[in-house]
């Protein structure tokens, strides 16, 4: 897929890509827990890894969290947003939560260069406004910090976006870095497979940048 470029800063897209199969607020998806893995075993190893490698800590920001934020080494103070209080109170790695559906509000609830790092874990392509969601955590980030997108190639398909479906792994790492550009202010982005491909599994894709 190419972009092209444009007043509309989403001009490029096609029509349709963020469109949703399930059109119905997503407090009324994600009012009952799911204390359930995304992933499996080994991509979970992988994101903690990757987290472990980018030496991630500090204060951190897991966007679009639940009961589980996959760090080996846990942050010193860690924030989770999502959805769900249930499953964001049940985070044992967790020093404060935020509930906010960054679908209806992008503003983040923190100040300016706050966190050290944001990390997102399987759930960018839940985003309708991902660019505002990106200009949000970039004036969040202290300068020189790192944002973490983690995703495989599974998701609750009538809650992603519709462009997210109509692509394969390979899209998918393009769109991630293309919000990155789109958004603007980051530096020396970053993307890899984190699992070996000849095994069996779900693979797990990272792609990370970091504030000018
Ligand atoms: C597939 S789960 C991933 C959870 C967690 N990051 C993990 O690694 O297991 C998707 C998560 O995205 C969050 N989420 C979905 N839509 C959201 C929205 N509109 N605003 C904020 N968070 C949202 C939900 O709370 C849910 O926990």
């Amino acid at each position: 897929m190419t972009f092209d470029s444009g007043e509309d800063r989403y001009a490029g897209f096609p029509a349709g890509f963020f469109d949703r199969v399930d059109q119905s607020p997503d407090r009324e998806f994600y009012l009952e827990p799911r204390l359930v893995a995304h992933i499996d075993e080994r991509a979970i190893a992988a994101v903690g890894e990757l987290y472990r490698d980018l030496k991630i800590g500090g204060k951190v920001l897991d966007l679009m969290g639940s009961w589980i934020s996959h760090f080996l080494d846990p942050p010193q103070d860690l924030t989770v947003l999502g959805m769900n209080t249930t499953e964001l109170k049940s985070n044992i790695q967790m020093s404060s939560w935020v509930q906010q559906d960054l679908n209806e509000d992008q503003q983040l609830p923190f100040g300016d260069d706050c966190f050290d790092s944001v990390v997102c874990c399987v759930s960018v392509d839940y985003l309708v406004r991902p660019l505002e969601v990106f200009d949000e955590v970039h004036r969040c980030l202290k300068s020189g910090g790192v944002f973490v997108n983690t995703f495989s190639n599974r998701c609750f398909p009538t809650k992603a976006i519709q462009g997210w479906g109509q692509m394969d792994d390979q899209g998918h790492v393009a769109v991630v870095g293309e919000y990155f550009r789109r958004s603007g202010g980051w530096a020396d982005l970053h993307a890899e497979l984190r699992t070996d491909s000849s095994s069996p599994g779900d693979p797990l894709y990272a792609v990370w940048g970091y504030k000018k």
